[in-house]
């Protein structure tokens, strides 16, 4: 028995964890906010729960993205922790593993294409993407929406905008289906696929170096920056961050935003009668909630400590790595009024969902887009929507990172049946 009434550490990482982490990281702020623990790779790390320190650690300079300031790293030499992005160089040295000034250099070529303008026209493409893959089940009364749905669109979509040819956007999806079943670092299948999408990116951006058009690598190539551009390379990488940062995230988006919506069927009905009177503020407040509530991004990518401090009243040494949990922090009651409820309408809520400082999500407008047409697409064409299985028997993916379903089985009323 505990000598007093705190309830024992919770455990971290297992199967039940993956179901629902959010009794656990309730714990962790209260009793451990800034929380040494061992990550099931054998990597020892500090976990950052409360929202306030979050978002310190986020924008602290003095938290590096670059593994090489990792002291086990240092210590043993590369390849010992398994953290993704210490090997295979090239495409990993992308905006999400640097530091200033070459983040910044970086950043400012890619957001000279990337732009939400860009996005913006974009919209009815995704709108097209969306109806084309409902088309793909709406009459078969019931579906897996991550594998039918919520796993190709972003994927097309994504490879649309960089300009890869529909006939080859197959491979990507085969390429990313691997990446993210196997998740983690680059090895075997991984690799491979790695090795696959970058001879083609290469190819790709070669291509259109001699034959531009009007897509983003075609931008990416373009940008310059006080005659500074992206090197081959620098493009290739930029490519590969785009669409391994935009794929499982927007994945998990659309696959537990809705999944959340099925769960609270007021907040659902909602959200309904709004579309159907054309009010989209509701879905766009929501949008926001979703991520919120469980958002995709279960903790941010890694950081390492360049020299000792102090985060939420605890010594960080150097070199030590510090994941921020950005579940746990958006969960925060001191930050969020009623935080485990779902409340689309919610309005006072600068969530951590999409990170926080320099390096903020870039694709968050392509995010909104994605994820705001695919579930106002959903409600309004299959408006009976419902879940066809235990929550119970439902499994999550274990990765570290993300948070998200492996399936999401639903069932409804064919829609040639209602438009009958
Ligand atoms: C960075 C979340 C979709 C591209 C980030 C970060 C988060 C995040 C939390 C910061 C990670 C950190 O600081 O460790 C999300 C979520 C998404 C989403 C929740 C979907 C709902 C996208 C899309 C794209 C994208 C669609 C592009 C097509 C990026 C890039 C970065 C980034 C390039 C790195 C930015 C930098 O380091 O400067 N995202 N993301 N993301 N995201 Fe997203």
């Amino acid at each position: 028995m505990h000598q007093n009434d705190t309830p024992p550490a919770p455990d971290l990482f297992t199967w039940e964890f993956a179901a629902d982490p959010y009794p656990a990281y309730a714990w962790l702020r209260e009793h451990s906010p800034v929380h040494r623990t061992t990550l099931p790779s054998g990597v020892e790390a500090w976990l950052v729960t409360r929202y306030a320190d979050a978002r310190q650690a986020l924008a602290d300079q003095r938290l590096s993205k670059n593994p090489v300031h990792h002291s086990e790293q240092a210590a043993h030499g590369k390849g010992k922790t398994g953290i993704p992005g210490e090997r295979s160089a090239n495409l990993m040295t992308h905006l999400l593993n640097i530091d200033p000034p070459d983040h910044t250099r970086l950043r400012r070529l890619v957001s000279k294409a990337f732009t939400p303008g860009r996005v913006a026209e974009f919209a009815p493409r995704v709108q097209e993407l969306t109806d084309r893959l409902i088309d793909g089940f709406a009459d078969k009364g019931e579906a897996d929406l991550i594998h039918e749905f919520a796993f190709p669109l972003p994927i097309y979509a994504i490879c649309d905008m960089l300009g890869v040819p529909p006939e080859d956007q197959d491979d990507f999806r085969d390429w990313a289906g691997m990446m993210i079943r196997h998740g983690g670092g680059p090895r075997g299948g991984v690799a491979r696929s790695v090795k696959k999408m970058r001879g083609y990116l290469a190819e790709l951006i070669h291509r259109k170096r001699n034959e531009p058009g009007e897509d983003l690598i075609s931008g990416l190539i373009r940008a310059s920056d006080h005659g500074e551009h992206l090197t081959e390379n620098e493009a290739a990488a930029m490519a590969f961050i785009l669409l391994f940062a935009g794929f499982e995230t927007t994945v998990n988006l659309i696959g537990n935003g809705t999944y959340a919506l099925l769960r609270n069927p007021d907040q659902r009905e909602r959200l309904q009668n709004a579309l159907a009177e054309g009010d989209e503020s509701l879905l766009a407040t929501g949008v926001e909630e979703l991520l919120r509530y469980d958002g995709p991004v279960e903790l941010a990518t890694w950081r390492f400590a360049t020299r000792a401090l102090t985060l939420g009243g605890q010594r960080i040494a150097e070199g030590d790595p510090v994941l921020v949990v950005l579940a746990a922090a958006d969960r925060d009651p001191e930050r969020f009024a009623d935080p485990d409820t779902l409340d689309l309408a919610r309005r006072d809520n600068q969530h951590l969902g999409y990170g926080h400082g320099i390096h903020y999500c870039l694709g968050a407008p392509l995010a909104r887009l994605e994820g705001r047409t695919a579930l106002a697409t959903l409600l309004r064409r299959l408006p009976d929507l419902r879940l066809a299985a235990d929550p119970e028997d439902l499994r999550w993916r274990g990765g570290l990172i993300m948070r998200g379903l492996r399936t999401l089985p639903v069932e409804f009323t064919p829609e040639a049946s209602h438009a009958a």
